[in-house]
């Protein structure tokens, strides 16, 4: 008879056989799966055949996960990661090589900004930044030299700008450049990108897709050969979904619409009376007529989201006052939760960027990014009203020294600015989501 722990590892390891299916997608918490014979190992390890031998290569509730984000997004193929910037660096590296041009919005996600212009950059990719909203700029953009990549966001962070894909799309693929488009603000209730002409789309999962703040995980869907691309670039970077992550992302997917359908409907509620409300100098939600992207969200989406940006008028004082005093909220980073999350952009997710570089992407000093939650909107409305107060009261003090404070100022738009290879900008903090 074999000794104790032998037994003991053969006992705990008997998977049971389950004949009727599983209505929800098992946690296979498993780094290795077992072959018949070495010669199915053989297959299975060199991908001769289906199946599964170590978890960076493939696991069934990770592997269930990106079949998922394939259909939601109505595309041939998906990948589960680790997280929104796992997805975003397989699917950008996945694409270019040292010698590479990418044209991005310059409305771009702070550490997609820095994946850009730190990592890539140093990679020997080449990074340009143009205003999406400016067709002219961007065609230019991509005019002024061979183009390998077009990247865009259809909502972007923090300004909720939104993009018109088709028109991008088209504009890129004419340059020849393959079109990657991060659509974690949007969820794919909103917006599906491949529909639109665009080639691959990318999300952080640990927004609307899973929905509760509980998790981590990063999704990528284009066609069957971009994401077998993504795929061998993820078994050699490693940045491996685990698979109770992707068992909470897979959870949070059939009420993805219930709750996209309620953010929309209280952030409309909120964003209307935000703009009449005293102190506020601008509200940016993109179902506003008063939103410079408007016609092309009316055109594109079916609600306006849960995400939206209000301007303080006593700058960054009444902004920090504003976060304080609120009282529902979730003082944190993050958006696509239950909770309503607000932040000021300059000093959490942006933080690494430089005065300049603030104002060319619009995120003025009184710049608040609002998720929001599922909570009862009469409650978040009657809460931001009591916030405004306490920050009218607070911008109407005089400025103490040391203070991030300033008077709101406008953005510089349309500024096209260029980072070479080398020429990172030096880190200053890292960001939250
Ligand atoms: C638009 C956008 N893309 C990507 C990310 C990165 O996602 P993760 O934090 O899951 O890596 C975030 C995070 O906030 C985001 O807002």
């Amino acid at each position: 008879m074999d000794g104790f722990t032998t037994r003991a590892i053969r006992a705990a390891s008997r998977a049971p056989r389950v004949d009727q299916r599983p209505t929800s997608v098992p946690i296979y918490q498993s780094a290795t799966f077992s072959s018949a014979d070495a010669e199915e190992l053989g297959a299975v390890t060199t991908g001769a055949a289906e199946g599964y031998v170590y978890a960076r290569l493939g696991n069934p509730t990770v592997d269930a996960l990106g079949a998922a984000a394939a259909e939601l997004h109505g595309a041939e193929a998906g990948f589960a990661a680790a997280s929104g910037m796992a997805a975003i660096h397989l699917a950008v590296g996945s694409l270019v090589a040292a010698g590479d041009r990418i044209v991005a919005t310059r409305n771009l996600y702070g550490t997609t900004r820095s994946l850009f212009t730190r990592v890539l950059a140093r990679h020997g990719v080449e990074v340009v930044f143009a205003d999406p909203a400016d067709l002219v700029a961007m065609e230019g953009a991509l005019a002024a030299a061979p183009t390998r990549l077009l990247y865009l966001e259809t909502i972007s962070n923090p300004t909720i700008a939104v993009a018109d894909l088709p028109a991008l799309a088209e504009i890129g693929h004419r340059h020849g450049a393959v079109v990657v488009v991060d659509n974690t603000f949007a969820s794919p209730v909103l917006c599906r990108p491949l529909e639109l002409g665009v080639d691959l789309v990318v999300e952080s999962a640990t927004k609307y897709l899973s929905g509760h703040s509980d998790v981590l995980a990063g999704i990528v869907a284009g066609s069957a050969e971009r994401i077998a691309a993504v795929r061998a670039l993820h078994v050699d970077t490693g940045a491996t979904l685990a698979p109770f992550s992707a068992f909470l992302v897979l959870r949070g997917i059939p009420t993805l619409a219930l709750r996209m359908e309620r953010h929309a409907a209280t952030a409309a509620r909120l964003a209307a009376f935000l703009e009449t409300a005293p102190g506020v100098a601008r509200v940016l939600y993109p179902m506003l007529a008063s939103h410079p992207d408007h016609a092309v969200a009316a055109r594109l989406l079916p609600s306006g989201g849960g995400m939206l940006a209000v301007e303080l008028a006593g700058g960054a004082p009444a902004a920090e006052a504003f976060v304080d005093a609120l009282r529902i909220p979730e003082r944190t980073a993050s958006l696509g939760s239950i909770h309503t999350i607000v932040v000021h952009p300059p000093s959490t997710t942006h933080r690494q960027l430089s005065a300049v570089e603030l104002g060319a992407a619009g995120i003025a000093p009184g710049l608040l990014r609002v998720s929001v939650g599922l909570e009862d909107a009469d409650d978040l409305l009657a809460d931001v009203a009591q916030a405004l107060r306490a920050a009218g009261a607070a911008a109407a003090l005089p400025p103490t020294t040391g203070t991030t404070s300033g008077a709101a100022t406008a953005a510089t738009p349309g500024a096209a600015a260029a980072t070479t290879p080398g020429a990172a900008s030096p880190s200053r903090a890292p960001t939250g989501g």
